[in-house]
């Protein structure tokens, strides 16, 4: 049985990711994504740049089923096997505490999820990284309580139908939470699709 699965979003936003993490990520890092999904986007970052080591973790079994079929398929081996990591269970950064984590990766996670995710995410993510090192979010956003576009409306409805704790998340809500684990705003890119890349650096 072939386990992998296939997000089409992946194949459309992968290389302009890759572009803001390649500008952002120091060589020889070792990544951690959160909520890594199919493992698509992890197989593609660490087969276009051999010098990270990346790290997937998914809350679910099928992804990182999924994750392992990537890998087994396209012999990568600056990736590693997928980490079983929710951000909403408690010191859930005790799980990476025997690797040295230099940046975090989060892609279409916090408004696919409660808020509890984003608060879980910040908290670990500041216990993991230390000064200077970046945690990178790549998803839609509000800004000032605003959509900015009628897409993102349009899928911050859904999203809601689908679960009343799901939705696009305020950027400035996101980056107040970042901050109480100090992380800074560093930078903010804007991507294809009405996305952003919101670059944090730890202080
Ligand atoms: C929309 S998918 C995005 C997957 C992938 N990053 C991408 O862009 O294709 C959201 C992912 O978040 C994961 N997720 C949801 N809640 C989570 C949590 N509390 N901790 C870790 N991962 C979570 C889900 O299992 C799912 O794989």
């Amino acid at each position: 049985m072939d386990a992998r699965q296939y997000a089409p979003a992946t194949q459309r936003n992968r290389e302009a990711i890759l572009a803001v993490l390649s500008e952002n990520l120091m060589p020889q890092s070792n990544i951690l994504e959160i909520a890594s999904g199919t493992g698509e986007h992890a197989i593609f970052f660490a087969s276009n740049s051999k010098s990270w080591h990346w790290i997937p973790s998914d809350i679910n079994p099928t992804a990182r089923e999924s994750i392992v079929a990537w890998k087994n398929t396209n012999n990568t081996d600056n990736l590693a096997l997928p980490l079983d990591i929710n951000v909403t269970q408690d010191n859930w950064s005790e799980l990476v505490a025997d690797r040295a984590i230099d940046a975090i990766v989060n892609i279409n996670m916090i408004h696919i999820s409660p808020w509890s995710a984003c608060l879980g995410l910040m908290k670990g993510a500041g216990q993991i990284l230390s000064g200077g090192n970046i945690l990178y979010l790549y998803g839609p956003f509000k800004r000032n309580g605003e959509h900015t576009a009628v897409s993102n409306a349009r899928f911050d409805e859904s999203l809601r139908d689908r679960s009343s704790t799901w939705g696009v998340r305020d950027l400035e809500a996101v980056i107040e939470t970042a901050a109480t684990a100090n992380f800074q705003l560093q930078q903010i890119v804007e991507m294809p699709a009405n996305n952003l890349s919101v670059i944090f650096v730890k202080s």
